[in-house]
């Protein structure tokens, strides 16, 4: 299916879930405050990417907390495809020495945004064409 959409309604702080879009997971999160807080204290120059890779932003749009999030007033949620920029695996959630996501395979540590921090994974994780059609419905694709 070319676009989907799901209810995050019952996705509480701090929670996630993986949606599947195109046979990719997706990765949607509902960040703490305290989460947000940390993606937004890392400068940019600590960053190995500091390129958002967000679909919906430009290309060269800064791998800022709120530009690899759902966006002003919607900071607190991650939507991300699920596939390590390494080669491929699955990264596990809420986990890594940054808080975020680990990727199993080959040891590479994202942040709470998504982003790169250590280990053999280039990019960071890749953020797909979204938005929110309501206050609790995003529509990927
Ligand atoms: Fe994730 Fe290699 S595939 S670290």
């Amino acid at each position: 299916m070319a676009t989907i959409e799901v209810d995050v309604s019952a996705i509480e702080e701090g929670m996630s879930i993986t949606a599947k879009w195109r046979g990719k997971p997706i990765f949607i999160r509902n960040r703490t405050a305290q989460e947000i807080e940390e993606a937004r204290a890392t400068p940019l120059t600590d960053l190995k990417d500091p390129i958002a890779r967000n679909e919906n932003l430009l290309a060269d749009a800064p791998a800022t907390s709120a530009d690899r999030s759902g966006g002003e007033g919607r900071e607190n949620w991650i939507v991300m495809i699920g596939s390590c920029t390494h080669l491929g695996c699955v990264p596990l959630g809420q986990s890594g020495d940054f808080g975020g996501w680990f990727c199993p395979c080959h040891g590479s540590h994202y942040d709470t945004a998504g982003r790169i921090r250590s280990g053999p994974a280039p990019t960071n994780l890749p953020i797909p064409t979204f938005s929110f059609i309501s206050d609790t419905t995003i529509r990927i694709g």
